[in-house]
């Protein structure tokens, strides 16, 4: 079995939180489908609320204290991404954006995504759609087709079978393949020192 890294960025503020709740469900869908691909999936959950002075501090300092620069580096590493936000003022909320905007514009090319939010209506559900898809597709992130939302009344007592259990299926599903087509991602780092270094002091 081939295994791959899936980062799931929750941004819910709530505790318990109804964003992190979807965040798990879709994660543990997406491992189901990806093992019917025979790929084993290694899941790294990042709560985005843990780490909101860190974001607004690497923001103000253009640096990121080291338990921002692990999840930073957990997502530049992933081979795909589950990115679930609460819908704030009808779009994502600044929490989400701004962990965005301390990743490097360039990390998430060519990565698998599937993007979530919960709201309190569903009239919203189109936030998905004119907010975090595009934000995404600048990134050159591959959006997976199917986006996930759930607000207040899609977690009824029927939302293990319903619709939102439908979505969540169809875009682990989704993602899955887009896994299986792909090769694991491999991170270069630019400072490592990849000669013999007694052979770099003999060519002195
Ligand atoms: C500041 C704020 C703004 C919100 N704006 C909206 C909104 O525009 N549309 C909507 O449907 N829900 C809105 N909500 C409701 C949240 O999206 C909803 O409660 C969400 O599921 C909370 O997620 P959590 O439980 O993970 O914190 C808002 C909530 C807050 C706190």
């Amino acid at each position: 079995m081939n295994t791959r890294s899936l980062v799931v960025i929750s941004a819910g503020l709530s505790q318990p939180s109804s964003t992190r709740l979807l965040a798990d469900q879709i994660s543990a869908a997406a491992v189901g489908a990806a093992e019917r691909q025979n790929i084993a999936l290694t899941v790294h959950v990042i709560e985005l609320r843990d780490l909101a002075h860190d974001i607004a501090n690497n923001l103000l300092t253009g640096f990121p204290p080291a338990a921002l620069k692990e999840a930073i580096d957990a997502v530049e590493a992933a081979d795909a991404l589950i990115a679930v936000t609460p819908i704030f003022a009808a779009s994502y909320s600044g929490l989400f954006k701004s962990f965005i905007d301390v990743i490097d514009k360039d990390a998430l090319a060519d990565k698998p995504v599937i993007i979530a939010a919960t709201a309190g209506t569903a009239r919203h559900s189109l936030a998905l759609e004119h907010a975090l898809r595009p934000l995404f597709v600048y990134l050159r992130a591959v959006v997976i087709p199917t986006a996930v939302f759930a607000a207040t009344d899609d977690w009824g007592a029927d939302s293990a079978e319903g619709t939102l259990r439908s979505r969540i299926d169809r875009a682990s599903g989704e993602l899955a393949r887009e896994l299986e087509r792909r090769d694991p991602v491999s991170v270069v780092d630019p400072f490592a020192l990849n000669v013999n270094f007694e052979d770099l002091l003999k060519s002195l």
